[in-house]
């Protein structure tokens, strides 16, 4: 396990924020030291702890301390120092590899667990998709779980899993400048192949959530050569889209603070947001597809998601058909 949430960590993340917030000026060991409550000693400590984990402090003497650089790593440390939100990662936890994100975030929210808790792995060795698939889940991508505990009603819970598809696709396609597409539930496609899939697990009564696990699996540096073959002509990643790598920490934040606002305002306002968000994205609502419903498969067109965050799709007879659970597939990609 990468994260400690010892008050050595919570002070070395402290030093590192008032360092940040200094953009590039020196703050004195004694300032620093007044404002954590602990000797100079004590924040000379931390400092080197912070230089071992890749911070590049400089320190010159009569002037104090300075941030020159902070690495590209996937630590609870980094993505809280970037990470600005209100709910979503108040508590991030950062491991190496786990069976699934979602496995270990269940266990901390059947413990009592904060909302917006992150859970977040290098890599998976059991990662699971929808439908009861396997979800490839390698080094290289950003995998990761978040818990949430909506006052809603179990049926109502659809939306929270629209949102995540919302943040994810508005975040590759702002801050990557690549055009992204949800497909009902919520992947995400990017030039017709899928870059993004999200798994939402519900705990419930008959009328109160316990609370929602929302998986996101997200191909950021994976090449798609290391895809296995039934994979390579239907998914891509971010890399392979942009020609570049693109850091990790960085996008997480990113999504994590566009999940914040869209759960914020779900809170405000309600699931209807979550909808409208959904409808107003670049979606596949129009497009020719195929439904699998069990053992049926349909041809249609996704005709429009409904209130309650359903697809309709018209079927060539005419008829409508109010999708809550099952694939879709695009005719023709
Ligand atoms: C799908 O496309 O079928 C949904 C995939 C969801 C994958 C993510 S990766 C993080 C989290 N942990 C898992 O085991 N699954 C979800």
């Amino acid at each position: 396990m990468v994260n400690n949430h010892s008050d050595d960590s919570q002070a070395r993340l402290g030093i590192l924020k008032a360092l940040g917030y200094a953009g590039g000026s020196f703050i004195s060991g004694e300032s620093l030291s007044r404002t954590f409550g602990v000797s100079r000693t004590s924040i000379w400590k931390h400092v080197q702890a912070l230089r071992g984990q890749g911070y590049g402090v400089e320190s010159v003497t009569r002037h104090g301390y300075r941030l020159v650089s902070c690495p590209d790593s996937l630590t609870s440390l980094e993505v809280k120092r970037q990470l600005n939100s209100r709910i979503v990662g108040r508590e991030v936890y950062c491991f190496d590899s786990v069976s699934s994100t979602q496995d270990t975030a269940f266990r901390m929210a059947e413990e009592g667990a904060v909302e917006g808790t992150v859970v977040v792995a290098a890599q998976q060795d059991e990662g699971r998709g929808r439908l009861g698939r396997s979800f490839f889940s390698p080094e290289g991508g950003l995998w990761f779980s978040i818990i949430f505990r909506p006052p809603l009603k179990p049926e109502a819970c659809l939306p929270v899993s629209l949102m995540a598809g919302v943040a994810v696709r508005d975040a590759i396609d702002t801050a990557m400048g690549l055009p992204a597409v949800l497909k009902w539930p919520n992947d995400i496609l990017v030039n017709g192949k899928k870059v993004c899939g999200i798994l939402s697990e519900i705990v419930a009564e008959t009328d109160a959530v316990h609370f929602i696990v929302c998986g996101i699996g997200l191909n950021v540096n994976v090449t798609p050569k290391s895809f296995p073959a039934e994979l390579r002509p239907i998914a891509t990643s971010l890399q392979a889209e942009l020609g570049h790598q693109v850091s990790c920490t960085t996008l997480l934040c990113r999504v994590l603070e566009d999940l914040d606002r869209c759960y914020l305002e779900m809170l405000r306002s309600g699931p209807a947001t979550a909808i409208a968000a959904w409808r107003a994205a670049p979606n596949i609502i129009g497009a020719r597809v195929k439904l699998t419903a069990g053992e049926e498969v349909i041809g249609g067109k996704a005709a429009a998601l409904d209130d309650d965050g359903a697809l309709l799709v018209e079927t060539r007879d005419g008829a409508q058909r109010r999708v809550v659970f099952g694939d879709v597939g695009l005719v023709g990609i």
